[in-house]
């Protein structure tokens, strides 16, 4: 589904987005690898599954406008990464709402601050949508920032035998 808008949420109080570049391989793979972060994901990435997802944001960027970017303060700092991309559950395909800030700055509400960033996007890009956030049933800080967002729990996803995900979701205002 090619979508050449090229979209980029609008910078908030304390940051900013951008695309994520192969110059931020050493942070992001630091935050990606860290076995604390990645709980709740099957392992924690390596640096090059690193250097992967950030050949792949380019490529969703590229085909649906949209993707994982990198956010930062306004002075530059590299704080994560937070964005729109395309998942699925139970074999249904969805826009999803995703974010991983570095541990050093968690518990600051900038996730959820970057989320709602995005939110507004799809508010004004994908009206009528269900946008989503699929999340392990233990994160409770995910799940949190997805309540914020003012999604509820829509669905539980069956899609892989060895964990049952928690679908949370909102239906994006019609125009
Ligand atoms: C999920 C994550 C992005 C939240 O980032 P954050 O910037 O710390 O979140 P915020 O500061 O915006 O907090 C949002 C809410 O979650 C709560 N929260 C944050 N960390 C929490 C924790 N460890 N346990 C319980 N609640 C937590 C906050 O208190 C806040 O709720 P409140 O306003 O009602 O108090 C961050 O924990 C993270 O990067 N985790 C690792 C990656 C990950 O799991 N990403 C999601 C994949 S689905």
């Amino acid at each position: 589904m090619a979508d050449a808008r090229g979209l980029r949420p609008s910078p908030t109080a304390r940051l900013r987005f951008r695309e994520l570049v192969q110059g931020d391989l050493d942070e992001l793979a630091a935050l990606l690898g860290d076995p604390e972060a990645m709980a709740y994901y099957p392992e924690p990435k390596t640096r090059e599954q690193t250097a992967d997802w950030i050949e792949r944001t380019a490529v969703s960027q590229r085909e649906h406008g949209h993707t994982l970017w990198a956010i930062e303060g306004h002075d530059g700092e590299f704080l994560g990464d937070c964005g729109i991309t395309w998942q699925s559950y139970n074999g249904i395909a969805v826009r999803e709402i995703g974010y991983h800030l570095v541990r050093a700055r968690q518990g600051q509400g900038l996730a959820t601050e970057a989320a709602r960033s995005c939110l507004e996007l799809a508010r004004r890009e994908f009206p009528g949508e269900t946008l989503t956030a699929i999340i392990h049933p233990d994160n409770v800080a995910s799940r949190r920032v997805a309540e914020k967002l003012g999604m509820i729990h829509i669905a539980d996803d069956h899609a892989h035998p060895w964990i049952t995900r928690t679908v949370m979701g909102l239906v994006l205002p019609s125009r």
